[in-house]
């Protein structure tokens, strides 16, 4: 099998190292060897062992019949889902990590692929090396899954663990995970939650077979952490992490992105660095785990090398996946019930006017008080977090 790879970046490389190391297995594996016949980028690569394989158009590769699998890792949705497009088209099937590419093209691309009876696979775009689509798609079919909650980007985690173990300041880690590989080309997608909102709304769309949009799921970032809050959350032994959340109600669903304290006893709470973690629940499995390396070179690559594998060995056979173009309404936020954390500077008295009776976290930092609400909807907190000084807000899960 002559495969392409298009983007030569941390992953595209990585594809083309995992190829190389493990030729021999995924050799056997596979039916027939997998080679690497061409890599599209702008870029030059002199002295690189694939120096030779790089072409600049991608339709040098649509035109060549004997490429018949091609890895997209170029991030973005333009001009990947043009090239991704014209490689289904040509009946050229394709794997990629680009979780922007799949959260908005993916019930489009995977309908062409079934059209052509062949393959469109994404289990790199999201969870890293961490195989949570295929489960998802091959395995918890018996269920309705009632709930999917995982961090989901390993940049963020990586970040937050230091920052809460090592005090490390917001930027300097930043630099370090960018350094590592982990981080998106613009690591706001990280640190706002794009990226995990985008990896939620691909779950929750395979969850329930029909289109998410990622821009209806409401994202927090963990730009607004800082070194106090992590002092707060030693006090009460709990971590921050940012999760991200699907939950069925009421025949449609509930999605958000944003920090949370993790009590110790939270399946997630010692999830940490790079590690991406998912809880699923189904209503007949119970809670399942899902725990491994979440960003990163040779993790992912190693995630998109395993679709090219499965593509090979069913060459013209589509492996049928739900996911419609049909749109899901998901339910408001605000309708969501969450406990929430709060630093304030307001005096006692007025905090118990707004929210009744509270557990208090105090001697922490000098001139404010934390408190622990009840729980309450999103819609009645933002309400009444408007009559106190608020510093911050995290809820608690
Ligand atoms: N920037 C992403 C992360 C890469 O940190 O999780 C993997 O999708």
């Amino acid at each position: 099998m002559k495969i392409a790879i298009m983007g030569y970046g941390t992953i595209g490389s990585g594809v083309a190292e995992v190829l190389e190391v493990n030729k021999d297995l995924i050799t056997e594996r596979a039916g027939e060897p997998v080679e690497v016949k061409y890599i599209l980028d702008l870029r030059e690569f002199p002295g690189d062992p694939n120096e030779d394989k790089i072409v600049h158009d991608y339709k040098i590769i649509v035109e060549d019949n004997e490429v018949g699998v091609v890895v997209e890792a170029m991030g973005g949705v333009e001009p990947a889902y043009t090239f991704v497009k014209e490689m289904l088209l040509a009946g050229k099937q394709v794997a990629t990590s680009n979780k922007n590419l799949v959260a908005e093209k993916g019930a489009e691309l995977i309908a062409i692929a079934r059209e052509k009876n062949i393959n469109f696979m994404f289990g790199a775009s999201v969870g890293g090396g961490i195989p949570i689509i295929r489960p998802l798609n091959k395995c918890l079919t018996a269920d309705e899954i009632e709930e999917i909650t995982g961090i989901l980007n390993g940049t963020t985690n990586y970040m937050l663990t230091r920052m809460a173990n090592e005090g490390i300041s917001f930027d300097d880690v930043l630099k370090d995970a960018q350094a590592k590989g982990y981080a998106e080309a613009d690591p706001t997608a990280d640190v706002e939650g794009f990226d995990p909102c985008r990896k939620i709304a691909i779950l929750t769309s395979l969850v329930c077979g029909k289109q998410v949009d990622y821009t209806d799921v409401y994202t927090e970032g963990i730009t607004k952490i800082s070194t106090e809050d992590f002092e707060y959350a030693r006090k009460m032994e709990r971590s921050i992490k940012l999760l991200a959340s699907s939950k069925s109600e009421n025949g449609s669903y509930s999605c958000m992105v944003a920090p949370f304290m993790l009590d110790k006893t939270h399946p997630l709470c010692n999830v940490n660095d790079v590690f991406n973690g998912v809880f699923v629940h189904g209503n007949m499995l119970g809670d399942a785990m899902f725990y491994g390396s979440g960003a990163g070179k040779l993790p992912t690559a190693s995630a998109v090398v395993a679709d090219v594998v499965d593509m090979v060995k069913h060459s013209h056979v589509n492996i049928f996946i739900e996911w419609e173009p049909e749109k899901v309404q998901l339910i408001d936020y605000r309708e969501s019930v969450n406990k929430f954390f709060v630093r304030t500077t307001s005096p006692k008295a007025d905090v118990e006017a707004v929210f009744g009776q509270v557990e208090y976290v105090e001697d922490v930092v000098a001139e404010e008080i934390g408190f622990v609400t009840d729980a309450m909807l999103e819609s009645e907190f933002a309400d009444k977090s408007e009559k106190i000084v608020v510093i911050n807000r995290i809820r608690l899960g």
